[in-house]
């Protein structure tokens, strides 16, 4: 099939290539030039495993490029929508003139049959709203909403064999429902569950998965809190609820708490939705879950200002990651860039590093040192914070961080260390939710 994408960020980027990986003929459209310019030369504008591969063999096949002029959408049957909708600056909602503008720019160049296809994440209602704007355009296309649920870290196995797909399509529009399974052939051959449903069922199931997840997570970080009052261990007793299956251990991992581009902005936008159509009463409690996760960060300086004797000034104090989370370069609402720069802006003198990240955070706050292994971030430190789970954090030997560091102090920010090994090297271990 004949495929464009609109909008070649995290989303679309990973989803042009994966369309053309499933035989598909895809053009990639951005307005972003320089993005456009590096995808084209095979190089992702991001850190994505698998995705530079991907896109050198994709393009090597003649299926897949890229390009800024919108115009070459025409040819495409189906056009996908796959632009971000960031928080808006004065409130929790979401920004939706990328999405708009997206439509509006494929319009002139629709056909009779063609379908647009929302994969961007929106408040409840837009879908039904462009809906209208692509039937008055009198082009006589189509629109459907077919939301993503992919992880960063795991975008393209989860975009090339996805658990589930999800449909929202207009009434009576049996022809969207083909098109999609056209599309999504090969993971609907491989059993893949699909639901059809209409638009507002279709938004809701993402914004829903996603404050399902974050409720998960700031649960176990609500336990945390209560274990660190008792002195109880949250690691153990995730793994004694987790056994339940009704309850599963899969997201309740306790620490730092949820960031990146979209669990944070996603229940706030979804909050003030709520608050628009009268049911905020419905999600007060994601008012909750954000607290909750904000809170960590704020116990995460309290532990690392306590190990360090109570006065954070002229201290130095290793930080190892700063990503949102672990294989990812991506520091949008990352704890743990959070928590570094407030350690810098209370008078610490911050060493920072990240596998990925140290270039992306460095955009964001200059003011950091930033060095490239975790060797040099703990040299004389006075305390070490691990604050995303890297594989390569997780196995650091504390003998041999030991011999590094001024003072043998170390606060586990994700509960991904062990602390006998640790206070067996003569280290004073402080984690979230544990003793
Ligand atoms: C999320 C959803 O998982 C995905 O389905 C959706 O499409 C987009 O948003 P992503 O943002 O890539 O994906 O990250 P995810 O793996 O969900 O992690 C989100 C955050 O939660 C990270 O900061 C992670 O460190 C944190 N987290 C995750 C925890 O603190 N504890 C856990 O147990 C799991």
């Amino acid at each position: 099939m004949r495929v464009s994408v609109v909008g070649c960020g995290y989303l679309g980027a990973v989803h042009a290539a994966c369309m053309a990986e499933l035989g598909h003929e895809v053009v990639g459209i951005d307005v972003d030039a320089a993005k456009i310019e590096m995808l084209a030369s095979g190089k992702p504008p991001f850190f994505e495993p698998g995705l530079p591969e991907l896109l050198t063999s994709a393009m090597a096949s003649g299926r897949l490029t890229f390009t800024t002029d919108i115009s070459e959408a025409a040819g495409a049957t189906v056009h996908f929508v796959a632009v971000g909708t960031p928080q808006l600056g004065d409130s929790n909602a979401a920004d939706l003139r990328y999405v708009d503008a997206a439509v509006d720019a494929l319009l002139p160049h629709l056909a009779a049959g063609d379908l647009v296809v929302g994969k961007s994440t929106v408040p409840v209602g837009t879908a039904a709203r462009l809906a209208d704007v692509v039937a008055a355009s009198g082009s006589g296309a189509t629109l459907a909403w077919n939301p993503e649920f992919l992880r960063e870290g795991f975008a393209v196995k989860d975009t090339l064999t996805p658990d589930r797909l999800v449909y929202g399509i207009g009434q009576d529009d049996a022809s969207a429902e083909a098109a999609l399974d056209g599309v999504y052939a090969s993971a609907l051959a491989g059993g893949t569950p699909k639901v059809v449903t209409d638009y507002a069922t279709a938004e809701l199931v993402k914004v829903a998965a996603n404050a399902f997840l974050a409720t998960k997570i700031s649960f176990i970080n609500a336990m945390a809190e209560v274990a660190e009052a008792t002195g109880a261990d949250v690691t153990q007793l995730a793994d004694a609820i987790g056994y339940d299956a009704r309850i599963g251990r899969r997201f309740l991992n306790a620490g730092l708490g949820f960031g990146g581009g979209c669990l944070p902005k996603d229940i706030r936008a979804f909050m003030a939705r709520a608050e628009e159509l009268g049911v905020d009463q419905a999600l007060s409690f994601l008012r909750e879950v954000d607290s909750i996760n904000l809170r960590r960060r704020e116990r995460m300086v309290d532990l690392a200002t306590e190990v360090v004797g109570g006065d954070l000034r002229g201290k130095n104090i290793a930080v190892l990651g700063l990503a949102f989370k672990p294989d990812s370069d991506d520091v949008r609402d990352s704890p743990a860039l959070d928590v570094a720069i407030r350690l810098a802006e209370l008078g610490a003198h911050v060493i920072a590093t990240d596998p990925e990240a140290v270039e992306t955070s460095r955009r964001r706050y200059p003011d950091a040192d930033y060095v490239t292994t975790a060797e040099e971030a703990v040299k004389g430190a006075d305390a070490v914070l691990l604050l995303t789970e890297w594989k390569q954090y997780r196995e650091l030997d504390p003998e041999a961080v030991g011999a590094l560091v001024e003072r043998r102090a170390i606060v586990d920010g994700r509960n991904c260390l062990d602390p006998a090994a640790w206070r067996g090297a003569g280290w004073t271990y402080r984690a979230l939710g544990r003793p």
